[in-house]
């Protein structure tokens, strides 16, 4: 850290990310990426004429891409925003919708970067544990008087609440936002998204990186009503209002157009995801019942962090989370059947 850096931010402890290797020599099993290509039509959709209009600024209400996402999801235009990954439009509600005296309620295991930004931007945090087996308390959830984070389904434990449950809580806190942070819905789970019209406090963020397989474009997207979308606006225009670059912007609208190759990529997954489950559980792994591109598995022979990194020695990256709750587990995600194949051919190798 520079001398220049600012005091109020000397604890900041910044998210660390999977490890990205630039070689091709692992298989990567550890950032819940797609093992395959976005759509055919994304990649007809980047050609050279439209790679020569990069000297021009995208176009800052991201119009057509909006337009794409409503059409998709049965919405009006003024229900959508987007930002440069899932990532920016959370934290542009955080922004929106936290502050010193309305901290950020989210569960003890969880994405780690709501906890990152509460410190970034100086929003409490407001941690509440999940039960022993992870699933979410919501008798937990009530009168907060807190912005509140439902991570649907839950990672990395993988567990989805129904909407149901969702809305209990919506209904329990009508004073406050409710962000439902819907990245892995795709792959099983129930999307709280036709609470929008029922709930003005209900905002959920899906994005283009897992199940459209779009990781690298970074491209994600919140739902809401038009006033709380309204405000996620007010916080983009004040940040970074060209922040969906146009290759991005053509590479969202054309996967939004490809219901097919969409819906064949995320039912390829959950068959690769029942088959492993089922693998591992044949070698005495303990597992939860995942509703979304990765298992969350404990061996009943090696040791978490031990497993992990004996796993990479095979060349085969998977993610492991320090922590007395998930410590003694891995988060693997689940790519292609021969990719899956080969994971379990090295656990039995190591033993596991
Ligand atoms: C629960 C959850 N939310 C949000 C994100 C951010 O995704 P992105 O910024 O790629 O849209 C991730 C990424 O892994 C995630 O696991």
């Amino acid at each position: 850290m520079s001398r220049y850096f600012t005091k109020s931010l000397a604890a900041l402890k910044p998210y660390t990310p999977g490890e990205q290797p630039r070689d091709q020599q692992y298989i990567k099993l550890n950032t819940n990426e797609s093992p395959f290509a976005p759509s055919p039509r994304v990649v007809a959709a980047i050609t050279g004429q439209e790679v020569e209009k990069l000297r021009l600024y995208s176009d800052p209400a991201c119009r057509d891409l909006i337009a794409a996402i409503a059409a998709r999801n049965g919405i009006r235009p003024e229900q959508v925003t987007v930002g440069n990954g899932s990532d920016e439009v959370l934290a542009f509600a955080l922004r929106a919708f936290c502050d010193g005296d309305t901290p950020l309620a989210y569960s003890d295991i969880t994405y780690g970067c709501y906890g990152v930004w509460c410190g970034l931007l100086g929003i409490p945090s407001r941690v509440i544990p999940l039960r022993e087996d992870y699933t979410v308390d919501i008798s937990r959830y009530r009168a907060l008087g807190a912005t509140i984070m439902i991570t649907n389904p839950n990672a990395p434990t993988g567990l989805a609440l129904q909407p149901e449950e969702v809305e209990e809580i919506l209904r329990a806190n009508p004073g406050n936002v409710v962000i439902v942070d819907e990245a892995y819905v795709d792959f099983g789970a129930r999307s709280c998204l036709p609470l929008i019209e029922k709930y003005e406090n209900l905002l959920v963020v899906q994005t283009f990186s897992k199940s459209r397989n779009l990781a690298g474009a970074r491209l994600g997207f919140a739902m809401g009503n038009p006033e709380l979308i309204g405000d996620l606006n007010r916080i983009k225009f004040s940040f970074n209002p060209y922040n969906v670059n146009r290759l991005t912007s053509l590479a969202g609208i054309a996967s939004m157009e490809d219901e097919k190759y969409f819906t064949d990529c995320t039912r390829k997954i959950q068959e690769n995801r029942a088959w492993t489950a089922q693998k591992l559980r044949e070698m005495d792994f303990t597992l939860t019942d995942s509703l979304t591109n990765f298992l969350f598995a404990q061996s009943s022979r090696i040791e978490g962090g031990q497993l992990c990194k004996a796993l990479k020695e095979k060349g085969i990256l998977v993610r492991h989370f320090e922590g007395e709750r998930t410590g003694n587990r891995l988060r693997i995600t689940v790519g292609s059947r021969q990719e899956m194949e080969a994971l379990i051919e090295a656990l039995k190798q190591l033993g596991a």
